[in-house]
């Protein structure tokens, strides 16, 4: 595990803190990563549980050999997993706060041989857990130019997505590592377009693979419902997306828990007024500081949405 030499701030840190409900006994973790979150959940005494679920095993390795905190429970697995482990505390709706910190961890991403990086030189991976499914040069190397140009599309929303999956498709016998596959997509781009862009001409389409292989956006919307489920009365969820197509999904899902109590009494049909699930914790969610941004660059893009179930 690479820990060492890398400074972790948790992202949006105060911001969760500040959310979190007044009285947190159980806590649910779905991305436990270098446990920023949950050192600083856990120094409040009340905290009598706090469930911990990494896909990555080498987060569950650290924390199994580096003992956090006595309350850490830890689990090994994707958190769409979580209705099958049998926690009571989750199967009785007793939580009083999820925490979903989406996407790469720092270490995931400095590692050269986890794959993620187009700037250091790994094999083409990708998968946050390396013990399951296949890699994305694995998956490169069976998909068809259409497949690729419509993940790069749909995920990485690069115009030239066409142009890239099929350069990346006629040579991709030949591209071994994540550096020559960034310099076959970065030379497929034309010159100008590279010279406007403020990013890596990598990088929508890096993003649009691991986003893929990793299956993120459908984990995300499947899991949702389940864990509103999980919390009880006044009980809340906080999730920290970075970019927006996992924001797109949060939000469209708090304003469907929501939705008909928005609903004007009158225009609904007699006996069908429900009441909504609960409430946002601010319409727009939080950003990070300008003091956060400064600290932790990489914490930029992130934005936290936070629903209280109703009590
Ligand atoms: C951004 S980091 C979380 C950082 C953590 N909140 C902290 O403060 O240290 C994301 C972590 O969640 C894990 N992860 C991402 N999606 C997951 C999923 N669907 N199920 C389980 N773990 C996931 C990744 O392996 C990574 O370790």
């Amino acid at each position: 595990m690479e820990f060492q030499g890398i400074e972790h701030y948790p992202v949006l840190y105060r911001e969760v803190i500040e959310n979190l409900p007044p009285e947190c006994e159980f806590v649910f973790d779905g991305t436990l990563g270098h446990g920023g979150h949950a050192k600083l959940v856990l120094q409040d005494p009340k905290v009598i549980k706090y469930f911990g679920i990494d896909q990555d095993i080498n987060i569950i390795q650290h924390f199994t050999n580096n003992v956090l905190d006595d309350r850490l429970k830890l689990y090994h697995g994707n958190f769409s997993e979580a209705p099958e482990l049998s926690i009571p505390e989750l199967d009785e709706s007793k939580l009083d706060a999820v925490i979903l910190d989406l996407g790469t961890s720092m270490s995931q991403l400095k590692n050269p041989k986890r794959g993620f990086s187009f700037l250091k030189d790994g094999p083409i991976d990708m998968r946050m857990n390396n013990s399951s499914s296949f890699t994305v040069k694995e998956w490169l190397q069976e998909a068809s130019i259409e497949e690729i140009s419509q993940v790069i599309l749909d995920y990485g929303e690069d115009k030239f997505h066409y142009r890239i999956a099929r350069a990346i498709h006629e040579r991709i016998d030949d591209i071994n590592t994540t550096l020559e596959l960034a310099s076959v997509i970065e030379n497929c781009l034309p010159k100008s377009h590279l010279r406007k862009q403020k990013i890596h001409g990598a990088t929508r389409t890096f993003q649009a693979f691991r986003i893929h292989i990793n299956n993120e956006l459908e984990v995300l919307k499947n899991s949702l419902d389940y864990f509103l489920g999980t919390l009880k009365p006044g009980g809340r969820l906080l999730v920290i997306s970075f970019h927006s197509l996992e924001d797109r999904i949060v939000k469209k899902k708090f304003r469907t828990w929501l939705e008909e109590s928005n609903m004007p009494k009158h225009l609904l049909p007699e006996g069908e007024y429900k009441e909504a699930l609960g409430k946002m914790i601010s319409r727009k969610g939080f950003e990070p500081s300008k003091l956060e941004v400064e600290e932790n660059p990489a914490s930029r893009s992130a934005r936290l949405r936070v629903f209280e179930k109703r009590k």
